[in-house]
C-alpha cells in the first residue's frame, strides 16, 4: 500500500509540474521539449510506469489507470496550448510592422530582339507587303543547288568569288556538301517545285571563309526573286528602290552599277547615298569614312535571272523572265544603326544588345 502511495504521490507531483511546463511553453520548440520531458520514450511518465514492477497485482490497474488519464490530459493541453500558440504568433506577426504598398516594386528584365533577327523582321514585313512569300532552304548545301545549278560549273573561276565551307565527307559518303555561301540556292529549290508565276523571298544563315570587322563567317541574307511573263529590269529597279527607301526610312538616293553574278545577267549592283555624310562624301570637312569619300555605299547584288537557270529548273526562259537580288542583313543593320564592327552582334554582350 505504501508503495502505491507514494507512487500515486509522484504521479500527482508529475502532472502538476508537467501541466505547468506545458502552459508556460512560450513557443513551439519549448512545447515539444515539455512533451518529450514528460511523454517521450524517456520521459518522466515512461519511467514511473517501468517503477510498477513492485506493485501489487490489485492495485497496478488503478496506478496503470491514472497513468493513462495523465497521458490524456497531458497531450491535451499540448494541443491545446499548440494551437494558442500558433494564434499568438499570427497575432503579433499582424501586429507587427506592415508591409509598405508605397515600396516601388522589384523590376522584372525583359529581353529583346536581337537587332539582326528585328532586320530581319522588318525586310520581310516590307517584301511580305509587295505580295512576296517566304521560302526557306537547307544551310548545308549540295554543289548543285549552291553552285552548279546557278551556273557556276566546277573550275569556273567564278567559284573563287565566295570562299566556301567544304564539308568533310568520309563519314558520310557524300563530297558534294557545302555550308551554302549565299542564299540563291534557293531559288533553284522553289523553281524546281513551283510553277511561275512566283514573288519570294529567302532569308537566312550562309558561311563564308570570311572574317574581319565588316565580314563574319557566319551572316545574314535576304534572296529575292520574282518570275512571271514580262518581268523587266524596270521592275527589279523600282522594287528595289522603294525597298530601300522604306527600310532606310528616307528618300535615298538610289543608283544601279554593271556588275557580274554568274546566275544573272545583266547583272547589277546597287549603292544608296551614303548615310553617315549625306552622299557629300566629307564628314565635319574630312573624308568620311564609311563611303570612303565617295557619297555612295554598296548595298546589295542583283540583277535578271540567266536564261541558263531557268534551263536548269525546266522553265522557258522564251515564256519566263525573272529578276533577283540578294542583300546582306549584317550590312543593312549596321548601317541602319551606325555600327562599326559586325562581331558585336554576336558577342552576346548585353551592354551592346540592350541599346536596341
Ligand atoms: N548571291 C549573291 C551573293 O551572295 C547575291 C545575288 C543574289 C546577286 C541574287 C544577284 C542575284 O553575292
Amino acid at each position: 500500500m505504501s508503495d502505491t502511495g507514494q507512487l500515486g504521490a509522484e504521479l500527482d507531483g508529475l502532472e502538476r509540474e508537467a501541466l505547468e511546463a506545458v502552459a508556460q511553453a512560450a513557443d513551439g520548440a519549448q512545447l515539444e521539449q515539455a512533451r518529450v520531458a514528460y511523454l517521450g520514450k524517456k520521459g518522466s511518465l515512461t519511467r514511473v510506469l517501468r517503477a510498477m514492477g513492485g506493485v501489487s497485482a490489485e492495485e497496478r490497474p488503478v496506478l496503470g489507470q491514472r497513468v493513462n488519464e495523465i497521458k490524456t490530459a497531458l497531450a491535451d493541453a499540448i494541443e491545446l496550448r499548440g494551437t494558442g500558440l500558433k494564434g499568438e504568433a499570427r497575432a503579433a506577426r499582424l501586429a507587427g510592422p506592415q508591409f509598405d504598398v508605397t515600396l516601388p516594386g522589384y523590376g522584372q528584365p525583359s529581353g529583346h530582339v536581337h537587332p539582326i533577327s528585328r532586320t530581319l523582321a522588318e525586310i520581310t514585313e516590307i517584301f511580305v507587303s509587295y505580295g512576296f512569300s517566304v521560302a526557306e532552304g537547307p544551310e548545308i548545301e549540295d554543289d548543285y543547288h549552291n553552285f552548279e545549278a546557278l551556273n557556276i560549273p566546277a573550275d569556273h573561276p567564278a567559284r573563287d568569288m565566295q570562299d566556301t565551307f567544304f564539308i568533310d565527307g568520309s563519314d558520310t559518303g557524300r563530297d558534294d556538301l557545302v555550308l551554302r555561301t549565299h542564299t540563291s540556292p534557293v531559288q533553284i529549290r522553289v523553281m524546281e517545285t513551283t510553277e511561275p508565276p512566283l514573288r519570294i523571298i529567302a532569308p537566312g544563315c550562309v558561311y563564308r571563309h570570311d572574317d574581319d570587322v565588316t565580314h563574319s563567317p557566319m551572316f545574314h541574307q535576304v534572296e529575292g526573286f520574282m518570275v512571271d511573263r514580262g518581268i523587266t529590269f524596270g521592275h527589279l529597279k523600282g522594287m528595289l528602290t522603294a525597298f530601300l527607301r522604306r527600310i532606310f526610312d528616307r528618300e535615298l538616293p538610289v543608283r544601279f552599277r554593271p556588275s557580274f553574278f554568274p546566275f544573272t545577267e545583266p547583272s547589277a549592283e546597287a549603292d544608296i547615298g551614303c548615310v553617315l555624310c549625306d552622299s557629300t562624301g566629307l564628314q565635319k570637312g574630312a573624308t568620311c569614312r564609311i563611303c570612303k569619300g565617295t557619297g555612295w555605299l554598296e548595298i546589295l547584288g542583283a540583277g535578271m535571272v540567266d536564261p541558263a537557270v531557268f534551263a536548269h529548273v525546266g522553265y522557258d526562259p522564251e515564256e519566263y523572265t525573272g529578276f533577283a537580288f540578294g542583300l546582306g542583313v549584317e550590312r543593312i543593320a549596321m548601317l541602319k544603326y551606325g555600327i562599326g564592327d559586325i562581331r558585336l552582334f554576336y558577342g552576346g554582350d548585353l551592354r551592346f544588345l540592350s541599346q536596341f
